[in-house]
């Protein structure tokens, strides 16, 4: 990474820090990240073998390509991301699928037009999940089906988060990126994020003990993937690929039927 990008995403750190401090409703958990770093310690991706990973970008991003939040396709027109990720106006968003540089201009592209938050975030801790309704559907698409069952939050299980967030210097900036970060249970965010509320039975608490692989800022709102389905939705942690710092996830199996409910109507 250069010192060009490495400042840009500082300064967009900044924002989510400054948009957090100005009260919007749950933004608090994203300044729990300090800067900067997307996908850490990963390889390069493919959007052809994941066409349902989708870059939410926004014309608020510090990014020179915009790059701002992940997110997923569930259906031909909704992605669900965090609820952290929908505090802009709904004209600086775009979906974009199918383009692993996002310095070109290769796949598909959506306007959003509606925004479903779930609306007990920052009420309550968790619920860190939104759907977003596109303009222009992605039909053909193959979509990611949600994970419906808690009980696949296990220790040891095998989930890969992507994302074209920042890489601390890891990897290329603003290019699809994944790593294996396997489940590390809820007792152990329990113990290592107490006072920051991790929530067992709303988030899944996913790395290494020892670091050196994450998600990162800019990841936010995008698929943990096992099993081939949607198993947790980038949320927070600190810093990133920390030891003893994991990444914290929005657990899908808890929301599904809220999530549900959105993706059909
Ligand atoms: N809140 C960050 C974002 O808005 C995601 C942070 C993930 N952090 C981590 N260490 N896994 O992009």
């Amino acid at each position: 990474m250069t010192g060009k990008l490495k400042l840009a995403r500082a300064a967009f750190a900044a924002v989510i820090l400054v948009a957090a401090s100005a009260g919007a409703v749950g933004t608090a958990q994203a300044a729990k990240s300090k800067p900067p770093a997307p996908i850490v310690g990963g390889t390069l991706a493919s959007t052809a073998q994941t066409p349902w990973a989708i870059a939410l970008n926004n014309t608020r991003s510090s990014d020179p390509y915009d790059q701002y939040c992940g997110a997923t396709l569930v259906k031909a027109n909704k992605i669900v991301t965090a609820a952290h990720c929908v505090t802009q106006a709904i004209s600086t968003y775009t979906a974009v699928q199918g383009r692993d540089d996002l310095r070109t201009t290769a796949g598909k592209t959506s306007k959003i037009s509606k925004i479903w938050k779930d609306p007990l975030y920052g009420v309550q801790a968790g619920h860190d999940v939104a759907v977003l309704t596109l303009t222009t559907p992605f039909t053909g698409v193959a979509t990611l089906p949600l994970e419906t069952s808690t009980a696949a939050d296990v220790v040891g299980a095998q989930a890969t988060v992507y994302g074209w967030g920042n890489t601390e210097g890891t990897g290329p900036s603003d290019r699809f990126q994944k790593v294996l970060t396997p489940g590390l249970g809820d007792a152990y965010c329990n113990q290592v994020y107490a006072s920051e509320g991790y929530v067992a039975n709303g988030e899944i608490c996913a790395g290494y003990k020892e670091g050196g692989k994450d998600s990162c800022q800019g990841d936010s709102g995008g698929p943990l993937v096992l099993n081939g389905r949607l198993f947790g939705v980038v949320s927070w942690g600190i810093g990133c690929a920390d030891a003893g710092n994991p990444g914290v996830y929005a657990e899908v199996a808890t929301y599904a039927s809220a999530l549900t409910t959105q993706i059909n109507n």
